[in-house]
């Protein structure tokens, strides 16, 4: 495995690739009218790469899900809000063909309720509630497999830490994206971050330790900037 080395000099992105589009946030998969299966994502991290991207001059937009952070004011982007999965999804496939660069950052949910979901509340019983699962559809893969040449894809994968390199270099060969942002389990709702970039080409690039999620925003976008 190559040593984790710093990126090189910072550069801009490519006049040919200024359309950013951010996801961020968890995902809400309705169970009934008012109960849902959520998760702890916070949506700050992608919330700073959509700004630190509309502070380029990117033209950048944010898919934000449910979480109790604003999406930023002081830049000019566009934001769009997502609850569950099957939104985002729809989102996505709208927004990517007029898009360049796509930064996953969203904490998608693995499995939701089996349709149909309940339109009342669901009544207490005695006797429990038992609730099926069925897995959702890989967005990110999904999206890889019908992207232009000239489109950039970067996923994320929050793993616990004695498994994250093995885990990001499977999923950025499953997936078929060029870079997965591998990061511990820690990180989750934290506003710092430690995390290793996984390349398609081969390159492993850690992060300066423990640095702010803004900080780490700036310093990713250089190193996407890069990807050819
Ligand atoms: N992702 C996605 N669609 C899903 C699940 C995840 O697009 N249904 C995206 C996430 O936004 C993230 C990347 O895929 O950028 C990795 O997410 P993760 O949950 O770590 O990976 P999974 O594909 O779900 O794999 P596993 O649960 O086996 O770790």
């Amino acid at each position: 495995m190559p040593d984790p080395v710093r990126p090189t000099a910072p550069t801009t992105i490519p006049t040919a690739r200024r359309r950013l589009l951010v996801t961020a946030g968890p995902t809400h998969e309705p169970i009934d009218a008012v109960r849902s299966i959520v998760n702890r994502s916070s949506g700050r991290l992608g919330i700073e790469i959509a700004a630190a991207a509309s502070r380029r001059g990117l033209e950048t937009t944010l898919l934000l899900g449910p979480t109790a952070l604003d999406p930023p004011v002081d830049t000019p982007l566009t934001v769009a809000r997502f609850r569950s999965t099957a939104d985002l999804s729809e989102s996505l496939d709208r927004l990517w063909p007029d898009h360049d660069v796509l930064i996953m950052a969203a904490a998608v949910a693995d499995y939701r309720p089996r349709a149909p979901v309940e339109t009342e509340k669901i009544p207490r019983s005695a006797e429990g509630l038992t609730l099926e699962l069925e897995p959702t559809p890989d967005l990110l893969g999904g999206l890889a497999g019908r992207s232009r040449d000239d489109q950039v894809l970067v996923g994320f994968a929050l793993e616990p830490p004695d498994r994250l390199a093995e885990s990001a270099r499977r999923k950025l060969r499953r997936k078929g994206v060029h870079a997965i942002v591998a990061n511990p389990i820690r990180t989750l709702d934290s506003e710092r971050i430690t995390a290793t970039v996984f390349f398609r080409d081969g390159r492993e690039i850690a992060a300066p330790e423990d640095v702010s999620k803004r900080h780490f925003a700036e310093w990713l976008l250089d190193l996407v900037a890069q990807i050819g």
